[in-house]
């Protein structure tokens, strides 16, 4: 056990940085067997500050490797938010070696001279990089938000596509060689939610297990999420290369937890194994710079991988975590049989999964993890109103910001009498997938012990077969 797996709070198996304030997943990118994380970070406080990227590799997505710092503030400004490529044809010129450039393409943030995009490109995997002497390479138009470049690869067209945040629209631009960028088309004019500033957009083509696939945007909005503060919308529909035609007029949300922001996938996906892969920053901006912590601020999500999922005929991005996360799980124990209220004893760890598989719901049920003091947390399906509740009012540390304690919402598109149900939780969050993820909560949590108890409250009317409870001791990678 390290020194940093007793400390309060600190996730066991979710990234956390050692020391310090962390924002935004960065620069995902997958090459030659690892998988890069870069994240906002400020490495002088545990608030948000001059933003840098901070760096993370990791062959499982699930094992992080923090490592040095890669971009620092310059005269262009603070490093913002952005994406990063491996550039496999050498389209911008910046290969010196025998390795794939990497290169990130990211905001630089001034506060008088405003945002620009600029990039970045490291010859030897990522473990080094040099800014482009010609940055910026899109200069401002006079706009004020006008950030966090996702850029990503389009086969057809042969070239690169940029999808851009200026203020509550998107801008898709192209590119031959990712230094000279032309705006293609705007997506977002009197369609999604409003009422905050877009950010964190990605546009990404998304398969479903039958070989369908379809264009997916995301667009993370803040504030203006269904629970409060920050939380992440998309739509899907198809893309020519220029436009992205929606197929829906209505947001749809990622995930109805409060803490699941600025997310968005992989680049070089598919990878070996053909995955849409996402990992999330779990906090909301509107408590993310007073949660409890102390050395350090914020994790990212478990690494999840997106399917796409047909539900009624509509087209539904659905998130799971990573296969690699499942491998490492130990079951601990198990039970049978749900045909009345039962309580399963835990052990009492920080890091743990439990799954439930083909449990019979009626018109009202609820799940509840307890611990010795007695903070809980409480997921309720409500199936005559069709919703679920995520109950963290009276889970531990819940008073230093004053939207913590309220119940979140999720609208069920139908209602649901049979479910399977993975509850992922660590030593400050709980993940909730439904239905292989069709459904997520993702949510922060501050008890100030492990949970020791799984209470299941299930009512009379219910029909059909009881289900199956397994408990697995997640790993204490800190
Ligand atoms: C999203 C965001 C981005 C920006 C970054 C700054 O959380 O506001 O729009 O680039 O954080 O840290």
């Amino acid at each position: 056990y390290s020194e940093v797996s007793t400390e309060p709070f600190r996730p066991q198996f979710h990234f956390t940085p050692k020391e310090n304030w962390m924002n935004d997943p960065n620069g995902m990118v997958y090459y030659d067997g690892e998988y890069h994380l870069f994240y906002q970070y400020y490495p002088d406080g545990t608030e948000w500050g001059p933003m840098h990227w901070g760096h993370a590799i990791s062959t499982d997505l699930v094992d992080w490797e923090e490592q040095d710092i890669k971009l620092y503030p310059d005269e262009l400004g603070y490093i913002f938010s952005g994406s990063a490529v491996a550039d496999h044809h050498n389209t911008a010129g910046f290969k010196t070696g025998e390795e794939t450039p990497l290169v990130a393409i990211f905001t630089h943030h001034h506060e008088e001279k405003g945002q620009v995009q600029s990039l970045a490109y490291s010859n030897d995997k990522g473990r080094t990089w040099e800014k482009y002497e010609g940055n910026p390479v899109l200069p401002n138009p006079g706009i004020a938000d006008f950030r966090d470049p996702k850029v990503s690869w389009h086969e057809q067209s042969e070239k690169w596509i940029m999808a851009l945040a200026v203020k509550d629209v998107i801008h898709l631009y192209s590119s031959k060689d990712l230094k000279d960028w032309s705006l293609e088309s705007e997506f977002g004019k009197g369609i999604g939610a409003k009422g905050g500033v877009w950010e964190c957009p990605d546009l990404f083509e998304l398969a479903g297990d039958d070989g369908q696939s379809k264009w997916v945007m995301f667009i993370s909005i803040n504030p203006g999420a269904p629970n409060g503060g920050s939380g992440t919308q998309y739509f899907t529909g198809d893309f020519d290369g220029i436009t992205f035609t929606p197929e829906h007029q209505e947001e749809k949300w990622l995930d109805w937890g409060t803490d699941n922001y600025a997310g968005v996938t992989w680049a070089n996906i598919p990878d070996k194994d053909g995955r849409t892969l996402f990992i999330g920053w779990m906090s909301n901006w509107d408590y993310a710079n007073i949660t409890p912590t102390q050395k350090w601020r914020s994790a990212m999500t478990i690494a999840r991988e997106l399917k796409l999922v047909r539900d009624g005929g509509e087209n539904i991005v659905a998130s799971l975590p990573v296969g690699e996360f499942y491998e490492m799980l130990e079951e601990v124990t198990s039970a049978e049989s749900f045909d009345k209220d039962q309580t399963i004893a835990l052990a009492g760890k920080k890091g743990f999964v439990i799954s439930l598989k083909d449990i019979s719901l009626g018109e009202n049920e609820s799940f509840k993890l307890v611990n010795e003091s007695g903070e809980n947390i409480t997921i309720q399906f409500d199936n005559a109103n069709q919703k679920v509740y995520l109950d963290r009012s009276q889970s531990g540390k819940v008073d230093f910001h004053e939207a913590f304690a309220s119940v979140q919402e999720m609208p069920l598109r139908k209602k649901l009498y049979k479910i399977n149900m993975d509850i992922v939780v660590d030593a400050s969050s709980v993940e909730v997938f439904i239905n292989e993820g069709m459904y997520v909560m993702t949510a922060q949590v501050f008890n100030t012990n492990p949970f020791t108890r799984f209470e299941v409250h299930l009512s009379e009317n219910r029909e059909g077969d009881s289900g199956m409870v397994r408990i697995y001791e997640a790993p204490a990678i800190r």
